[in-house]
């Protein structure tokens, strides 16, 4: 009798002290199991990104390096950066404040994948709204796209330039134009993937054909001359919306993305890009 409650308390003893050691063991268990679920739709997220995104973004995600997905042939990057500082670091990120977006960072990257920016090039990715990918889908992409926020990338210097009003103040700092730098760049913006090539008017796919800008650039705005014109049109689309694109009414607000002041200023020596594409334009130097 003696024997048997000595044997059955040690057993509960025992059996106490395993439970308990699983259960210390669990949250541990839970995030190694979370990690690589994560890590699991993170390589998911990089595919489709691969197959569904790049050839706007950019192989890298900084829309500088953009190929046809039919052809293979390389053309301008359509999107935005989003392997990018403005677009990842922090809990309210530059573009979530440029954009009004009282969310968080993850809602703010799956609301615009499932429902694309109407009115841009940017469409809507959720089969609820009409798109091609599941659910879960979508989220890989908001976890692949928010896995290219690094120490580093956030480290980078906080610098945003303070636009003077005219082009002939900024002139003042950057005086020289180079058109060759500037036709590179057309196509690194993503200029030339809306607004196509200076040689053949057929060329331009949403934004007006810019080979004639600097004749119309001097007629657009009265008492604005074709420099002030494009420079203002380039930083804030929507001060003039043009009338016609090439496949018919031009959409208000503007399509043309707004955060080339944020691209074009986010180091002392940025502004000089903005420079370069008005001389490959046509518009500078000043007549
Ligand atoms: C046909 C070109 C195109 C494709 C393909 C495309 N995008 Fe976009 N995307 C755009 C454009 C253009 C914008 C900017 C819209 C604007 O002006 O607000 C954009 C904006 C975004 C933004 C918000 C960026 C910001 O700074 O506001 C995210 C995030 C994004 N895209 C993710 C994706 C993902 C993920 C895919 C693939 C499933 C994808 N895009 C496919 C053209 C594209
Ligand atoms: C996503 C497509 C898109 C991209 C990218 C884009 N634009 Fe535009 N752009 C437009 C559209 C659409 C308009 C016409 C509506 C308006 O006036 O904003 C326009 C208008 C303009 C105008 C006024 C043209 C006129 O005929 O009066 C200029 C200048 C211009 N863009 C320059 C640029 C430059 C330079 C870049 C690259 C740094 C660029 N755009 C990138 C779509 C785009």
């Amino acid at each position: 009798m003696q024997v048997k409650i000595v044997i059955g308390t040690i057993s509960f003893m025992l059996t106490m002290m395993i439970l308990g050691f699983v259960a210390l063991q669990e949250p541990a268990r839970l995030e190694r199991f979370t990690a690589a679920r994560q890590g699991r739709q993170i390589e998911q997220g990089a595919h489709l990104y691969d197959s569904q995104c790049a050839t706007c973004h950019g192989v890298n995600g900084d829309a500088t390096e953009c190929y046809d997905a039919a052809t293979g042939e390389r053309i301008g990057c359509q999107g935005l950066p989003l392997n990018y500082k403005p677009m990842l670091c922090g809990d309210r990120t530059a573009r979530m404040v440029a954009l009004g977006w009282d969310g968080t960072k993850h809602g703010f990257v799956a609301a615009t994948i499932a429902v694309g920016r109407f009115g841009t090039a940017m469409p809507a990715w959720a089969q609820e709204y009409g798109g091609p990918l599941r659910p879960d889908e979508v989220e890989d992409l908001v976890q692949f796209v928010l896995n290219w926020e690094t120490e580093e990338l956030c480290a980078q210097p906080d610098f945003v330039f303070e636009w003077p009003a005219t082009i002939e103040e900024l002139l003042v700092a950057f005086p020289e134009g180079d058109a060759a730098r500037g036709e590179g760049l057309y196509t690194t913006y993503g200029c030339s993937g809306c607004h196509g090539n200076l040689t053949d008017p057929a060329s331009a796919a949403v934004g007006p054909w810019q080979g004639n800008l600097p004749e119309v650039a001097a007629t657009r705005v009265e008492g604005l001359s074709a420099a002030q014109y494009v420079y203002e049109s380039i930083l804030y689309p929507n001060n003039y919306v043009v009338a016609d694109c090439p496949n018919g009414p031009c959409t208000v607000p503007s399509s043309m993305p707004n955060n080339f002041p944020l691209r074009m200023g986010d180091s002392p020596e940025r502004p000089q890009d903005l420079i370069d594409i008005m001389t490959y334009l046509g518009v500078l130097p000043l007549p």
